[in-house]
């Protein structure tokens, strides 16, 4: 049955070795926010590195709405805050893109008010935001939630948060970085235990500081941060993408090739490059900011997603793809997130072999995929159908390119530069 309006996808002729290097862009999760930081300090900042995705687009449509200047040359922004007026980010932008909710935090503590619609669910799970409300309200705010906004606002005359010491029921992410962020102008110190250690919690400290915050212990499950009065410009760069490098290494291993993954930091992919070892597919570091894949056979390995230093959970329907040519029995088990096993019925159409149960999936390698038309249902699932794709026997149509444009830059353009059999249609029609 072909479907009525033609769709961009992807099209790849699987089983091409790969060689050579691919450059890795900033890191989608980091660049979120830290644009959301920059509503922090009323003085303009300058961020390189800049990775150019749909996301990144929403966030500074984003901003823009609530009065913020941006400029944009390649990939480094300018923001200037100067003019930060409205407290109320639009839903229709924030609806798109959770991340958005991050801005509560910065306006709240610049202005004493903040607006913003609640985040919607999204394809991988309901994604609720009760850890950052809670974090907020325990530094002063009052916080209710109606027809789908959350209002916040400081109490008493001061205009300030204060510091307070805040216990996170689990090491969210963003609920980290929302009251990290929050506490950098409260008054007092703000203590968060049991705060998320990812690399990006690292690099938005870090960005903080470089503003004159004063917080210490990111990356550590406690984080210390001494509120100040106000912050100044900087010019910072966003570390390179650790999940856009893992996927290129998967790429590697996924197609028996030897390639150089370069402008990566290889303290952020521990987890990743120990379990594609145990696969079958060693990672050695070339150089300072270069990691170079030596394929080999592929062995079935369990993989448990969790936050970090734990797998981590952007990388598993990645490495499924993987799973699904390794000789042997593999169980994979997602546990940050409730829904994110949804590419698991795409990968059978190609032939794979899994069965899931609850949050877990069985995978039984085989030893050949075959090429198929497949629809991508989330970011990170398109990632994991275009690896397929690339392993896959004949002709693989990926469509849902929507999903992927969000967290991958020139993802064709990197993948043909290492040789791959993958273009782009403007219109493909099923
Ligand atoms: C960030 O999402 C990333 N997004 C996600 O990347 C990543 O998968 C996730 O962290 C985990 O590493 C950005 O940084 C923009 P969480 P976030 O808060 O902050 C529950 C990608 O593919 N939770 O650590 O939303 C939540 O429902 C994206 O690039 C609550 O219950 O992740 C989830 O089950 C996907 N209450 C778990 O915690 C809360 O208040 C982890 O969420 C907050 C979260």
């Amino acid at each position: 049955m072909s479907n009525s309006n033609p769709q961009p996808a992807l099209e790849i002729i699987g089983r091409n070795p790969l060689q050579g290097t691919v450059k890795i862009s900033g890191a989608k999760n980091s660049a979120l926010a830290i644009m959301a930081g920059t509503l922090l300090c009323a003085d303009d900042c300058r961020l390189s590195n800049m990775p150019s995705l749909a996301d990144i687009n929403t966030m500074g449509q984003v901003l823009a709405s609530l009065g913020v200047k941006i400029k944009k040359i390649g990939s480094n922004w300018e923001f200037n805050p100067r003019d930060l007026k409205a407290i109320k980010a639009p839903y229709e932008l924030v609806s798109q893109l959770r991340a958005s909710f991050f801005v509560i935090g910065p306006i709240l503590t610049r202005l004493g008010v903040a607006q913003v619609p609640l985040p919607g669910g999204c394809a991988i799970g309901s994604r609720p935001v009760e850890l950052h409300v809670r974090g907020l309200q325990a530094m002063g705010a009052n916080v209710t939630i109606e027809h789908g906004v959350v209002n916040a606002s400081v109490k008493g005359s001061s205009g300030r948060l204060k510091g307070a010491n805040i216990f996170l029921d689990y090491p969210s992410v963003g609920a980290t970085e929302t009251i990290m962020m929050a506490a950098t102008l409260a008054d007092g110190e703000t203590v968060i235990e049991n705060a998320a250690k990812e690399p990006e919690i690292v690099d938005l400290a870090n960005f903080c500081n470089s503003m004159g915050a004063k917080i210490s212990g990111a990356g550590t499950d406690s984080i210390v941060i001494k509120g100040v009065e106000r912050l100044h410009s900087t010019d910072y760069q966003i570390i390179p993408d650790r999940i856009e490098a893992g996927t290129f290494l998967v790429a590697g291993a996924i197609t028996h090739s030897e390639i150089f993954v370069t402008s990566v930091n290889h303290d952020h992919l521990i987890p990743v490059i120990a379990k594609l070892s145990e696969i079958g597919c060693k990672v050695i570091q070339e150089d300072e900011n270069t990691l170079r894949t030596l394929p080999g056979e592929l062995k079935a390995s369990d993989i448990e997603t969790l936050p970090h230093p734990g797998f981590p959970t952007d990388m598993q329907a990645q490495f499924m793809a993987l799973l699904t040519i390794s000789e042997g029995n593999s169980l994979v088990t997602e546990t940050v997130f409730e829904n994110r096993l949804r590419h698991v019925a795409e990968l059978k159409r190609m032939g794979a072999n899994i069965k899931v149960k609850g949050n877990s999936a069985h995978v039984v390698g085989v030893s050949m995929l075959s090429g198929a038309p497949v629809m991508a249902t989330d970011l990170r699932a398109s990632a994991a159908l275009v690896l397929a794709g690339l392993a896959a026997n004949g002709k693989t149509i990926v469509q849902g390119l929507q999903h992927l444009d969000r967290g991958y830059e020139n993802l064709e353009q990197k993948l043909q530069g290492l040789g791959a059999k993958i273009q782009r249609l403007s219109d493909y029609q099923s």
